[in-house]
């Protein structure tokens, strides 16, 4: 043990040389991962020294009381989907108009932390010529990217899939940051009723572990999400144990390709029923179960756990987020929902310029409801109609 000690100091000392420049023109001391000599039989490796105590500051206020992400990530194809549900053409300017609705809402960023944007709109600016990143980081909001590039068939699976973006990725993460951008996302899925099969789990594990290696390298704090389909009829023992499988091999490639722990964030689906079941769960259910996984799968050094909403209704993924924070726990416990922040806001809106008001406070409503709910402090009484209607559909992809 302590000749194992010894060794890995040595590597350590010896592999320590001047590296990069970060953007700011800075000389950063970078510790190689390559162990100094053959006979080392431990290699510390350790992350590029410049962004660690950023990534940790950035992660903490990302994690902070009160608040979680509003995630409008949507590929241009996916918002195309949202804005044809209110009739509207998918052009840039729809796109636009509806992004700086949701970003000049004033008031978000007392429940709002961080936005999960797209690379269009993290390059795009108002109607009255303000970057969109402005808009937020006025308000206090951290702007994150999109870096995925989507899902395609999973050769020699059950029919499963895969998410492309590593190629390329540490030029993009560099100059995403250089944009504002101070967090990333990569959404992987994992489907209970197509297996999942082992190399599937394998697949998105290590796929996520190298963008956040690459991630954190550049400045960017990932966002670890490999979602677990809501497709199925299975109950929600069968989604635990899948649950546990898919954290145990992503926290394994975490650590093999020493990410910090400390400046990631994780977007786990919660532990329910298969969409299908006909047995269904209540809030007090899934947060035991949810709760149940995190505890037996997540390190407390983990700062945040920011819930996707997963084609839940809105007042159902409060509710849920609410009953975990009943008690205490090692970490943050809160949102980073799409659908579940955007619904009543997009059919209160219908692309008319007179209900972007209107649509802005039914952003606020949601937002700040899900904010209580982080508190544990939420209470679903004269919640509208509206937003307890689910929001489920088959093959989802984002
Ligand atoms: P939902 O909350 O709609 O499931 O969003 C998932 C997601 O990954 C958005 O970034």
């Amino acid at each position: 043990m302590a000749m194992m000690a010894v060794s890995s100091n040595l590597a350590l000392k010896s592999s320590v040389s001047l590296g990069k420049t970060d953007f700011m023109g800075k000389t950063v001391l970078r510790q190689s991962a390559a162990p100094a000599s053959a006979k080392s039989t431990v290699s510390l490796a350790v992350r590029a020294a410049g962004y660690e105590e950023e990534l940790v500051k950035t992660a903490k206020t990302i994690a902070s009381p009160g608040r979680g992400i509003l995630a409008m990530d949507e590929s241009n194809a996916t918002c195309g989907l949202r804005l044809a549900s209110i009739g509207l053409e998918n052009t840039e300017a729809n796109r636009q108009a509806y992004r700086q609705l949701l970003v000049t809402t004033r008031g978000l960023g007392e429940y709002i932390s961080g936005a999960i944007l797209f690379e269009e709109t993290l390059y795009q600016s108002t109607t009255d010529g303000k970057k969109m990143v402005d808009a937020l980081t006025e308000q206090n909001i951290v702007p994150g990217i999109k870096v995925d590039k989507g899902l395609v068939p999973l050769a020699g699976s059950n029919n499963e899939s895969w998410c492309q973006g590593l190629d390329g990725l540490a030029s993009r993460t560099a100059a995403y940051y250089k944009q504002g951008a101070r967090f990333a996302k990569w959404r992987t899925v994992i489907s209970i009723p197509n297996g999942p099969s082992d190399l599937a789990v394998t697949e998105a594990a290590w796929g996520l572990a190298r963008y956040a290696a690459i991630s954190q390298d550049n400045g960017l704090v990932p966002i670890v999400e490999p979602e677990i389909l809501l497709d199925g009829e299975h109950g929600i023992d069968r989604t635990l144990e899948v649950a546990e499988k898919v954290w145990a091999r992503t926290f394994y490639f975490l650590a093999e390709n020493n990410v910090t722990f400390e400046g990631i964030l994780l977007k786990p689906s919660m532990v329910t029923p298969g969409a299908g079941c006909k047995d269904k769960a209540t809030p007090e259910e899934v947060a035991k179960y949810t709760l149940t996984l995190l505890k037996r799968r997540v390190p407390p050094a983990v700062p945040g756990i920011m819930f996707l909403s997963g084609g839940q209704s809105e007042v159902e993924a409060t509710l849920n987020l609410n009953a975990m924070n009943q008690s205490p726990n090692p970490w943050h416990v809160s949102f980073s929902y799409a659908r579940a922040l955007q619904n009543t806001v997009l059919k209160t809106w219908k692309g008319q310029p007179e209900n972007v008001v209107p649509a802005q406070i039914a952003l606020l409503t949601r937002a700040r409801a899900n904010s209580l709910a982080q508190l544990g402090k939420y209470s679903a009484e004269g919640e509208a109609e509206e937003a307890k209607k689910g929001m489920f559909q088959a093959n989802y992809s984002y």
